[in-house]
């Protein structure tokens, strides 16, 4: 299986499985041109970067401009040339050119309409491209067998309707799978867990919110 060679960071330490599974699904490589909408701090972005190399390029989206920053630093850090950080709303997205993968990582639960969202990502890729979308069922984790709750999301609970989701913004569905990272005591799961929460779960058993991915393709290859 392709990994990324990335330094991926915290969350990508505990979710870089899911990531790692798409992108070898995908065959991403070498030359690709991609967006990341709803970058944040750029992890992903910085994951995909290294596996297009020189020759691709990825636009990392996000609406908040404390985002392009980051990611620019992120960039920079990896001598990665072919990021172009962008300030834009996920709902306008308008990239300079059509790019063969539109990717997006927990930014559905923030919007406030998916649909609208994954239309625009539709638009954005050249017809037969992929887009992909890795969103959590929130409430699906649990911590000593109690559920997590997300009140700050719109929809913490987005991943449970992803592939209806997929096919009514007019995608083709390709695949579509749910993985949850699980532990107990001193771990990347406690620790994620900690920096999300501040509560350290000490010895309780933790199951992250699966993480729901679906890959789907814009029609007319
Ligand atoms: C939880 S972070 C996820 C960051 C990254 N995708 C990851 O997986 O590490 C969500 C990001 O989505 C961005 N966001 C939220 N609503 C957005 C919108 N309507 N358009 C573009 N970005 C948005 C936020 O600014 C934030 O950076």
């Amino acid at each position: 299986m392709t990994e990324p060679t990335a330094e991926l960071g915290l969350r990508n330490d505990v979710y870089r499985r899911p990531l790692a599974t798409a992108l070898e699904r995908l065959g991403l490589g070498a030359d690709w041109k991609c967006a990341d909408v709803g970058a944040g701090g750029g992890d992903v972005t910085v994951a995909l970067a290294e596996m297009v190399g020189g020759t691709g390029r990825i636009y990392a989206v996000d609406n908040d401009p404390a985002s392009r920053d980051a990611v620019a630093a992120a960039a920079a850090r990896g001598s990665l040339a072919q990021v172009i950080a962008i300030t834009q709303a996920a709902e306008d997205l308008t990239l300079p050119e059509p790019v063969d993968l539109a990717f997006c990582r927990f930014l559905l639960m923030h919007v406030i309409d998916p649909v609208t969202v994954l239309r625009r990502m539709a638009r954005a890729v050249r017809p037969g491209g992929w887009v992909v979308a890795q969103e959590a069922i929130t409430s699906a984790g649990r911590v000593d067998g109690a559920a997590f709750s997300m009140p700050g999301a719109r929809h913490p609970d987005v991943g449970a309707l992803l592939p209806a989701l997929f096919r009514r913004a007019g995608l083709d569905l390709v695949d579509a799978w749910a993985e949850a990272p699980a532990g107990a005591g001193l771990g990347p799961v406690a620790a994620y867990l900690e920096s999300l929460t501040g509560v350290d779960p000490g010895e309780d058993s933790v199951i992250l919110p699966p993480l729901v991915t679906v890959i789907g393709r814009r029609p007319g290859a």
